[in-house]
């Protein structure tokens, strides 16, 4: 916990409510946060290991190069879950503020859906670290890919990672105790597409992994958008700020004049932030739609129900 701070951050919601609501250009970076609340760990704080690995070191290429049964496992489950999850009032805060306000930026570094699902539009939302439902091929030379694959499990094979158990007792996948499911690589999902080159390459999720670079297209387009014009407020939601270039975006966003608001439980997170910023220690969940209500209104949940 940081030392008391010379110019802490205004911790007033009223304050904040009126700036956002004279704001014209919004941007926002969420986090694994954002979606804590519907039921998704987050990948540092408790939770961010997975049958003794580290979530980060299982997403990598190399990770997946050595142990590809073992990586498809981490990320069907991942999967898994994020199916069974629901969009939680933050995601739908966030999507509503779009519908608002045609200047408001979103990125998202999170892959599983949440806002997507939550009706956010996708012109005004970058899935900066991809999504966990497109399915491409591992071979670079190959452009294969099935956006938006819902199929769970993916393939027989990785059907332990897709079991429901009761809150109180461990998924045996879960338990590192058990042995990792054996499987073989050609029960793993195969490229179709290289098998009918004569290749045989192996899918792999859609996501970014660490030692991989974010789509360019995607950057150019953020950054023009960063710089065409001065941005009144900057919303950091849920996130470590951990990861580059997504962690970069607060800056960029300070030097064309933006205030910075921090939503995060962890009193670490307000670091760097002046009197002239904002620091919500709170669940994302229950503080965006009330730090949004004088842009949205109250906020109207649909029924979700599956
Ligand atoms: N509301 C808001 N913030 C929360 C909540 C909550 N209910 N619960 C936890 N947090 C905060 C934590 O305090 C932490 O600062 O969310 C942050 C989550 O941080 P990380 O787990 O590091 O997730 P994130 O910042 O999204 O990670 C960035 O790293 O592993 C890669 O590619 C992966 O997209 C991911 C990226």
């Amino acid at each position: 916990m940081p030392g008391r701070m010379r110019n802490p951050p205004s911790t007033s919601i009223a304050e904040f409510q009126k700036l956002l609501k004279a704001s014209n250009r919004v941007l926002a970076l969420c986090g694994a946060g954002l979606s804590a609340a519907s039921g998704l760990p987050t990948f540092r704080g408790a939770g961010g290991l997975w049958r003794n690995h580290q979530a980060t070191d299982l997403a990598t290429p190399d990770a997946f190069e050595d142990d590809p049964a073992l990586v498809w496992l981490f990320y069907s489950w991942r999967r898994h879950l994020a199916l069974k999850a629901k969009p939680n009032a933050g995601h739908y805060a966030l999507a509503e503020l779009a519908k608002k306000n045609k200047n408001f930026m979103c990125l998202t570094q999170n892959v599983d859906g949440l806002s997507p699902r939550a009706g956010h539009s996708p012109d005004m939302l970058r899935m900066l670290h991809g999504n966990l439902f497109d399915v491409k091929c591992f071979d670079e030379e190959c452009s294969y890919i099935e956006p938006n694959n819902l199929r769970d499990p993916l393939c027989p094979s990785l059907a332990p990672a897709s079991e429901d158990y009761p809150v109180d007792q461990t998924l045996p996948l879960l338990d590192p105790k058990k042995p990792t499911p054996q499987i073989k690589h050609e029960d793993l999902p195969q490229c179709p597409s290289c098998k009918s080159a004569g290749r045989t390459s192996l899918l792999r999720p859609g996501v970014v992994w660490f030692d991989e670079p974010l789509d360019e297209a995607m950057l150019d387009e953020v950054d023009a958008w960063v710089k065409k014009e001065p941005i009144d407020v900057m919303l950091v939601i849920g996130t470590a700020a951990a990861v580059w270039p997504a962690a970069g975006y607060t800056e960029k966003a300070r030097t064309k004049g933006a205030r910075i608001a921090v939503i995060n439980p962890d009193p670490n997170a307000q670091k760097g932030l002046t009197s002239n910023d904002f620091f919500f220690d709170a669940d994302a969940a229950e503080i965006l739609p009330e730090l949004f209500d004088g842009v949205i209104g109250k906020l109207e949940i649909p029924d979700q129900a599956n």
